[in-house]
């Protein structure tokens, strides 16, 4: 299996990341497969890829035909049965080592041997998700970042028992997608989180060791170092919980105390200041 012979490409789970890869795969013109647990979620998915669509459109960046178009090419499904036509399934469920087990195992015995299995995991190591099927040559990471169909990075990731043409085929797909792909290996945070979340621990920590208010650890780090957003807005954004999860679960395979979450914003998880998703984080939020 090589990149030219994808052509369909299916996608289980369609929570934020999920709908964000469907949408990336119908906007690149591949016949899309997407499996929910419910048709109901699965409606709400299409509803949101639908929207972020028609926004295209209402920017110009989008004709009303091409977004037709890209729609008419996602099916919805219930059925992992559904998903024997893909050449490559993107998984995207929860973040739960037996839930991916018990998939991988079952799309094994669904979709055809060549076909690449490729799984959006964030912490969890693509290897031990691999060691499910009795294949474990076809399966890779591809991990996007979130929003998906807007940030351009796509991390492939190469597992212990990864086949050189898998790899191969998630990168040219992953490019087709418009994404910039990169390769890497299968450790703990793989690329960037690896380095993103001990260093957003250590700005968080300077937040009392140098008793700096969060605007000016944000201006210190935008206007000092180049920073696009400053780490207090940034891990708003991502939501304190997320960030909290990311650290303890890369803490926990690594063991650098850079790493451990920062007592300051796991108290702000527990108290439900969330960032933008919450109204109030290090900022408050009216929108
Ligand atoms: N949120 C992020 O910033 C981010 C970034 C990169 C990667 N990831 C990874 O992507 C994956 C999904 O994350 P998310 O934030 O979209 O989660 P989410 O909770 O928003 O969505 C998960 C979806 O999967 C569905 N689901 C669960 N089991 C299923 C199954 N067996 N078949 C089909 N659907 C199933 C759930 O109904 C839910 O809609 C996780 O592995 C996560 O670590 C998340």
């Amino acid at each position: 299996m090589t990149a030219s012979d994808v052509r369909v490409i299916g996608v289980v789970g369609l929570g934020g990341m999920g709908s964000g890869i469907a949408q990336l795969a119908i906007e690149a013109g591949y016949e899309t497969v997407a499996r929910e647990v419910t048709g109901e979620l699965g409606e709400t998915a299409r509803g949101r890829i639908a929207h972020y669509l028609q926004r295209k459109v209402d920017k110009g960046r989008l004709e009303a035909g091409e977004r037709d178009a890209a729609l008419a090419l996602l099916s919805l499904t219930t059925s992992v049965g559904d998903l024997a036509t893909c050449d490559l399934v993107v998984e995207a469920i929860t973040e739960e080592l037996d839930s991916k087990h018990a998939l991988f195992a079952e799309l094994e015995g669904i979709v055809r041997a060549e076909a690449v299995l490729a799984t959006n995991t964030s912490a969890l190591s693509v290897t031990e998700i691999a060691a499910a099927v009795s294949t474990p040559e076809r399966v890779v990471g591809m991990h996007f970042f979130n929003p998906a169909p807007l940030m351009p990075l796509v991390e492939i990731i190469r597992a212990e028992l990864s086949s050189d043409a898998a790899v191969e085929t998630a990168y040219q797909v992953g490019e087709r997608l418009g994404k910039r792909p990169i390769r890497c290996h299968d450790t703990p945070g793989f690329v960037v989180n690896r380095v993103l979340i001990p260093l957003l621990n250590d700005c968080l920590r300077v937040l009392d060791e140098a008793r700096v208010s969060p605007e000016d650890l944000d201006t210190a780090m935008t206007a000092g170092a180049g920073w696009p957003m400053g780490p207090c807005a940034l891990v708003d954004l991502v939501g304190i919980d997320v960030h909290v999860h990311a650290s303890e679960a890369l803490y926990e395979k690594l063991r650098e105390p850079r790493m451990a979450p920062p007592p300051r914003i796991v108290a702000m998880k527990n108290a439900g200041l969330l960032g933008r998703k919450s109204g109030r984080g290090f900022y408050v939020y009216d929108d």
